[in-house]
């Protein structure tokens, strides 16, 4: 534009032969390429004050008519080759325009296309991604159906067994509220039997009171305020026997602490131990003598009677007094007279002994049994159920059994 404009200039400076300055301030800033096309056609030089700063407003000179008519000739070829070459500039300009233009289009187009392949990409994407959210909704919604399901069976699962323990807790509260009735109840009735029976003299004061033929587990009073289940033997040796000492099958361990062989242990239909104290208590009510049974693992038996039997209290360490022997089995218990017991946790008694032999007896410095002694089938060894006098030896018994009768 630039250059278009300077050769307007010189054109027009060339045509100032009107001498007119009237013409009206037309911007030439505003000179594209069109409109100088037109104000060159139609008004033939009309001043542009911005671009003739020295001539504008100046009297034009005085030209005579022949020159004029040559300078117009002149002029008029002249303008024609600018008017051709204007053209020619101007399909040129236009030519670069519209390569510009279709430059400009095509880049735009491309933008365009682009842009547009860009937001299809972005739509399908877009679709992709809607598609994808749809299945990841759909899985997902289905498997927050499959975990409520789930967590509904895993509620309800969880419910039931509450339900099921409370159930369970209510059974077991009514059981134990029948379980603690029927106790109380049967306490009532037990207490009331028992001073029914004290009251007919029903209740025995002892084995002997009760019928000879049947051996087995009796209820005794034995007068002083203590009534015990016992077992009585009723055969053996004219019955009346209260047993407090069984062991034949070794199924009951009886190396036992002190405490134990005081209350008792073991089960008077098997094995067992009676209990000091109540030895105490019985034999200290009236006089007692004591049977002593043993049979050795070839069947071999063998007894040994004591006219007097009486054990000692606690603070007397349940000391032993024996009376006078007969029997088959031998002598083994004399040695035992006026002798404390002993475990071998009691630090009060020979509870070395104890320790050594295994078992809980009235040890003295020695002992010629040991009935609590290991239940083994052996022999040579102090740790058996031994009765050495029934052999000689130190061999272990199969049976042995301990039992009192009150003397009238
Ligand atoms: C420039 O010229 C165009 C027409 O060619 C016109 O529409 C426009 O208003 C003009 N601008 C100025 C500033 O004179
Ligand atoms: C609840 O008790 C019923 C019947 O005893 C039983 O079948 C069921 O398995 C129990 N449920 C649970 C969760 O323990
Ligand atoms: C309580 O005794 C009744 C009959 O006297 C019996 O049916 C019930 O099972 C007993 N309850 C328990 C918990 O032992
Ligand atoms: C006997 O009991 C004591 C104390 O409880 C224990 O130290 C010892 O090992 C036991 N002996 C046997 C043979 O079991
Ligand atoms: C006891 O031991 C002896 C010698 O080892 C053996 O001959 C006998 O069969 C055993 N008896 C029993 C009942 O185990």
């Amino acid at each position: 534009m630039k250059i278009l404009v300077c050769v307007v200039f010189l054109f027009y400076n060339v045509l100032l032969y009107t001498g007119s300055s009237s013409a009206s301030d037309i911007s030439c800033v505003n000179l594209t390429f069109s409109n100088v096309i037109v104000r060159l056609d139609n008004e033939h030089g009309v001043p542009c004050s911005d671009l003739s700063n020295n001539q504008a407003g100046n009297t034009p000179k005085r030209i005579d008519h022949r020159s004029i008519t040559e300078v117009e000739i002149s002029m008029k070829q002249r303008y024609k080759i600018l008017e051709e070459k204007l053209i020619e500039i101007e399909r040129q300009l236009k030519a670069k325009d519209e390569s510009v233009q279709q430059l400009f289009e095509r880049s735009i187009k491309e933008r365009y296309d682009s842009v547009q392949s860009k937001l299809e990409e972005l739509e399908n994407n877009f679709k992709e991604f809607k598609k994808l959210s749809t299945t990841t909704d759909e899985a997902l919604k289905k498997e927050l159906v499959e975990f409520k399901k789930s967590a509904k069976t895993k509620d309800e699962t969880l419910q039931e067994a509450v339900r099921n323990m409370s159930i369970l807790e209510d059974n077991s509260r009514v059981h134990f509220d029948q379980l603690q009735t029927n106790l109380t109840e049967l306490q009532a009735v037990t207490k009331n039997i028992i001073a029914l029976q004290l009251e007919s003299g029903k209740i025995p004061r002892s084995c002997k009171e009760i019928s000879k033929e049947k051996s087995g587990k009796y209820v005794v009073h034995f007068g002083i305020r203590m009534i015990k289940s016992v077992y009585c033997e009723q055969q053996v040796q004219n019955g009346g026997w209260i047993v407090f000492q069984h062991r034949f099958n070794g199924e009951v361990d009886f190396n036992r602490s002190w405490a134990e062989y005081r209350d008792g242990f073991g089960s008077i239909d098997g094995e067992f131990w009676m209990g000091l104290k109540y030895l105490h208590k019985i034999t200290s009510s009236r006089k007692y003598e004591l049977l002593v049974e043993i049979r050795d693992y070839s069947g071999n038996y063998g007894y040994a009677n004591y006219d007097h039997f009486e054990i000692g209290s606690e603070a007397e360490q349940f000391t032993l007094k024996v009376g006078k022997y007969s029997g088959t089995a031998g002598d083994a218990m004399t040695f035992n007279h006026d002798t404390k017991f002993a475990t071998a946790d009691h630090k009060d008694s020979n509870f070395k002994a104890a320790k050594y032999y295994e078992g809980a007896w009235w040890f003295g410095r020695a002992s010629y049994t040991n009935l609590n002694g290991p239940y083994k089938n052996a022999t040579g060894i102090h740790q058996t159920m031994y009765w050495y006098d029934f052999h000689g030896d130190l061999r272990g018994m199969a049976f042995t059994r301990m039992m009192l009768r009150e003397i009238d």
